[in-house]
């Protein structure tokens, strides 16, 4: 950890509010890819944040983080760039449909939850959502350090 690359600065971009000093991975589509979604000292309790140009959400909550996909489950829209993400309000511009923090469905034409993915932290406290991994809604991970 701690080396920098080209793909920090293009991250920056992609995240809300920054922290400087991360490890960053790639930016591309919701590809299955690993995404780096900053130092948690950067998301804390209640935060629930769009990460737009790889189409999911990062969140914590008092159990700990967590990572949905923020494409909607009726016509799988990009939430973050057609509709907003924020604690409370998860809301699809397309069709209509909002979601609790949890990713549960609470109108419109959705009927399934977003889908969940595993979250990890490094010892130096960079999050991680590892699209590749699809987790149960309740998982959580615990946060050791920050
Ligand atoms: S795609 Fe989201 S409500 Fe239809």
């Amino acid at each position: 950890m701690g080396h920098t690359s080209r793909r920090e600065f293009v991250k920056i971009m992609c995240i809300s509010g920054a922290a400087s000093s991360m490890a960053m991975t790639g930016c591309m589509g919701n590809s299955g890819a690993d995404v780096n979604c900053g130092n948690v000292s950067a998301i804390p309790v209640g935060t629930l944040r769009g990460i737009g140009s790889d189409s999911v959400i990062i969140g914590r909550d008092s159990a700990g983080l967590y990572g949905m996909s923020a494409l909607c489950t009726h016509a799988q829209c990009d939430m973050t760039s057609q509709g907003s993400v924020a604690p409370g309000n998860i809301y699809c511009q397309c069709h209509g449909s909002s979601f609790d923090n949890n990713g549960n469905p609470t109108a419109g034409p959705a009927r399934s939850q977003l889908q969940h993915y595993a979250v990890t932290v490094s010892t130096t406290g960079v999050v991680t959502i590892h699209q590749s991994q699809q987790v149960d809604a309740a998982a959580r991970t615990t946060v050791t350090v920050a």
